[in-house]
Order: C-alpha cells, then sequence, then structure tokens
C-alpha cells in the first residue's frame, strides 16, 4: 500500500427535508450567489426551497450553466461576483453546475487568465467558499475538489482542482431532489460513479485491502440499487443509496494507498467534445474496450473484480475475467445506457480524431502504467464501433 495524506472538509447534511440546515453554514452577512443550471430546479421545486432557507439573505441568481460547463458561460458569472462583490457561491444541481461553481470561485480572485487553471495546471492559491445543493447523483463533485470546465470555440474540455480551495464547504444529499430525474439521467448517475470506482480499483494489486474493499461494496451497491432507481419507482432507499454511494464513489476514499486509472476519463472527454454525447455514456461505451486491451495489465485485479464483484468462479481464469467484463457491460445496457460507437451512428473517422485531440493535450501516456498510447487507443476504440 502506498504512503497517502486523505482529507475531506467537506461537510455532509444527508437526508429527505434537510435544506433549511444551510442556514447554519453560510454567514449571515454573506452576499451569495445561488448557481444552476437550464431551469430542472424550478420546475421540480428546489429553487423555491433554497430560497424560502435563504429568505433573509441577500440572494444574487446566475442561471443557464449548461451540461458539461462552458468557460464563455462561467466568466459572466465571474464578472458578476467581481462586480456585486459576492462572497459566498451556494450551486444547485449536478455536477455541471457544481463544476462551473468550482471555477467560478476559483476565477473569480485569480490574477491572470483563469483558463490557465485547466488549460496550464496554473496554481490556485484561493477560491471564494462555496456550497452545493445536489439534484443528480452521478460525478461526486459535491465532496470532491475537482472539476471539468469545456470551451466548444477550441475543442477542449479539460479538469483542474485546487484542494483544499475547491472543496464544497458542505454538500446537501437529499435522496428526493432525484424524483424528477429522467430514467436516462439516471442510467447516467448510476454508470458514472461504477467506472468513477473502476477507475481507482481496476489497476493491478497494490495490497491496499481496505480500499479494495471499499471499492468492491460501492459496486455491488451500485449493482444492487442501480436497477431500481433508473425504474423511476419513487423509491427512496434505492434513491439514497445510490446518492451516497456516488458521492462515496470519488470522494479520495476509493484512492488512498493505491495509483489510478482515469484513461477512460480522459478518452471520453474528447468523445464529448467531439459529438456532445453525455459524460456517463462516453465512457459506458470506452470501458469494455479498455479492459480488453488493457487486460494483461490488469489482469490480477479484472480476476478479483469478476469474482468478488460478479461472483464468478466458474471456469478458467481467462473465462471469468472476460465473464467480468461481459456481465459490467450487460449491466450498463440493463441501465438503458448505449455502449457502442455505432449506437450513435459513428465509425472509424471519429477514432483519428480522438487521437488527434488526446495528442494535442499532451495524453499519449495515459493510465496507471502509463501504457495508454496512441495505438492502444485506436485498438480500443476499434473494438467499440
Ligand atoms: O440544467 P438543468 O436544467 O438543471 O438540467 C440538468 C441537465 O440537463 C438535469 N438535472 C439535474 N438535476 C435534475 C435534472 N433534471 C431533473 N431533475 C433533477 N433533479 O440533468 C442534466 C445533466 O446535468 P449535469 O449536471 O450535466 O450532469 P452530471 O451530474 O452528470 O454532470 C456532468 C458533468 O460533470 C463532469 C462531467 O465531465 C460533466 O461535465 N464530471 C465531473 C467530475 C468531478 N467534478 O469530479 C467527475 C466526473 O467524472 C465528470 O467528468
Ligand atoms: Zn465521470
Amino acid at each position: 500500500m502506498n504512503n497517502f495524506t486523505y482529507y475531506n472538509p467537506t461537510k455532509i447534511i444527508f437526508g429527505e427535508n434537510t435544506i433549511s440546515r444551510i442556514v447554519r453554514e453560510i454567514p449571515s452577512d454573506a452576499v451569495v450567489l445561488m448557481t444552476y443550471g437550464g431551469g430542472s430546479i424550478k420546475k421540480n421545486g428546489t429553487y423555491d426551497q433554497v430560497k424560502k432557507a435563504l429568505k433573509n439573505y441577500e440572494i444574487l441568481e446566475f442561471g443557464g450553466i449548461e451540461a458539461n460547463p462552458q468557460y464563455s458561460t462561467l466568466m459572466k458569472a465571474v464578472e458578476l461576483c467581481r462586480d456585486k462583490q459576492v462572497d459566498f457561491l451556494l450551486a444547485v444541481g449536478g455536477g455541471s453546475v457544481i463544476d462551473g461553481t468550482k471555477f467560478i470561485a476559483a476565477a473569480v480572485p485569480f490574477e491572470g487568465d483563469p483558463w490557465d487553471m485547466p488549460a496550464k495546471g496554473a496554481k490556485v492559491e484561493k477560491a471564494l467558499p462555496f456550497g452545493a445543493v445536489l439534484t443528480l447523483p452521478a460525478t461526486g463533485s459535491e465532496m470532491n475538489a475537482f472539476a471539468v470546465v469545456s470551451r466548444k470555440e477550441i475543442g477542449k474540455k479539460l479538469s483542474f482542482g485546487a484542494p483544499p480551495h475547491t472543496f464544497p464547504q458542505f454538500s446537501v444529499l437529499d435522496p428526493s431532489f432525484t424524483r424528477t430525474l429522467s430514467a436516462r439521467q439516471r442510467g447516467n448517475g448510476v454508470t458514472d460513479a461504477f467506472i468513477h470506482v473502476t477507475e481507482q480499483y481496476l489497476t493491478y494489486p497494490q495490497g491496499a485491502a481496505v480500499t479494495d474493499r471499499m471499492a468492491e461494496g460501492i459496486l455491488k451497491v451500485l449493482i444492487d440499487e442501480g436497477p431500481e432507481y433508473v425504474r423511476e419507482s419513487g423509491d427512496m432507499k434505492a434513491a439514497a443509496n445510490i446518492v451516497w454511494a456516488a458521492s462515496m464513489a470519488l470522494n479520495g476514499l476509493l484512492a488512498t494507498g493505491v495509483v489510478t486509472d482515469w484513461a477512460t476519463h480522459s478518452i471520453g472527454h474528447e468523445l464529448t467534445v467531439l459529438h456532445n454525447i453525455d459524460h456517463a455514456r462516453t465512457l459506458a461505451i470506452i470501458w469494455p474496450g479498455m479492459m480488453k486491451v488493457m487486460q494483461e495489465e490488469k489482469r490480477d485485479k479484472l480476476l478479483q473484480f469478476a469474482q468478488r464483484v460478479w461472483d464468478v468462479r466458474a471456469g478458467s481464469e481467462q473465462e471469468q475475467i472476460e465473464e467480468g467484463i461481459r456481465r459490467t457491460e450487460e449491466f450498463f445496457n440493463s441501465l438503458q445506457v448505449p455502449t457502442r460507437l455505432s449506437d450513435y451512428d459513428l465509425g472509424e473517422d471519429t477514432i483519428d480524431k480522438i487521437i488527434e485531440n488526446l495528442k494535442d493535450n499532451g495524453f499519449t501516456a495515459l493510465g496507471e502504467q502509463k501504457k495508454v498510447t496512441p495505438e492502444k487507443v485506436r485498438s480500443i476504440l476499434s473494438h467499440r464501433l
């Protein structure tokens, strides 16, 4: 097991009807900017609940943060914050709104071009404090310090993180806010969380037994509860478990003591840039190809995954590994998440463009062992046609 320092300062306020507690977390004299997306929070009542909870505050609003938040939109909020001397941000929405808010929080006091934060890894020394009200379990952004920002004019989708400054101070996780999610967003969320776990777990054995068992436990919860949650039955037991599983999947705990992969995500971001495919759906396309092509490097953990997560015990080791990969793809499909490039009418020519973009970003040696080269990416994607 590798040495590690683990620190996560985000306070989690979990459960139905807990939103009123945010008043304890935001200074009473703060000028608050509430950020949100395209309007789902107005339709489902979350907006009203937040406004009610903050009725004694001076609140400004910034709506219209799009899925895969755009730099040009976020910079408008940065200007607003600077102009109105905003001193606390409250993100109300899914991963895109929370990520966008992290960018705004870091960009407001940033001296220089804020795009340098994701593009050049520019050092972030401070950020405005912010909290989050999560409406879509998926990314884990509500409990980590990372954000992904897009700039479509130049065809880029890049991440940055500046812990401890870009951790939310608190996040409200009320499972009832998921009631209005479409089956598509539900399936996406379970898939994204699943692949966040495997990005940290499916590498090579590092003797991190606690981390491994936590990862396997979260995967099993996603498998057990995911289908019920996607059926939209309004079952709050399933929703509650999916919400907490998605936060636990990417709050740093599963990276304790281990090296991590993230190649599937890096390639996936290019599929979103080029074809506007939902984040989780890009991952579901790439993941089975990644596991097939990188099988030798990941052999021991793939076998452990098949046995402990999918309870596969029959057949040779090779057969068990293949069965684990097969069942995972079948699981994504059962969540109504397609797993082939052809499901989006994409073919060979997109592979060249993805490789070109990855090279342009300097991503030519991805994965836990830096063995996912452009040739490997071609092979991975060729399996997914
Ligand atoms: O914009 P609104 O109107 O709010 O609608 C959203 C959006 O259209 C809707 N939605 C959210 N909550 C809802 C709801 N609709 C009905 N009822 C609700 N309760 O869902 C749509 C998608 O929302 P979005 O926030 O884009 O989805 P998600 O949470 O999957 O976030 C995706 C973004 O997060 C990044 C992705 O790359 C992508 O940009 N990621 C961030 C990570 C992180 N910070 O750690 C890690 C992830 O791997 C990921 O890369
Ligand atoms: Zn993801």
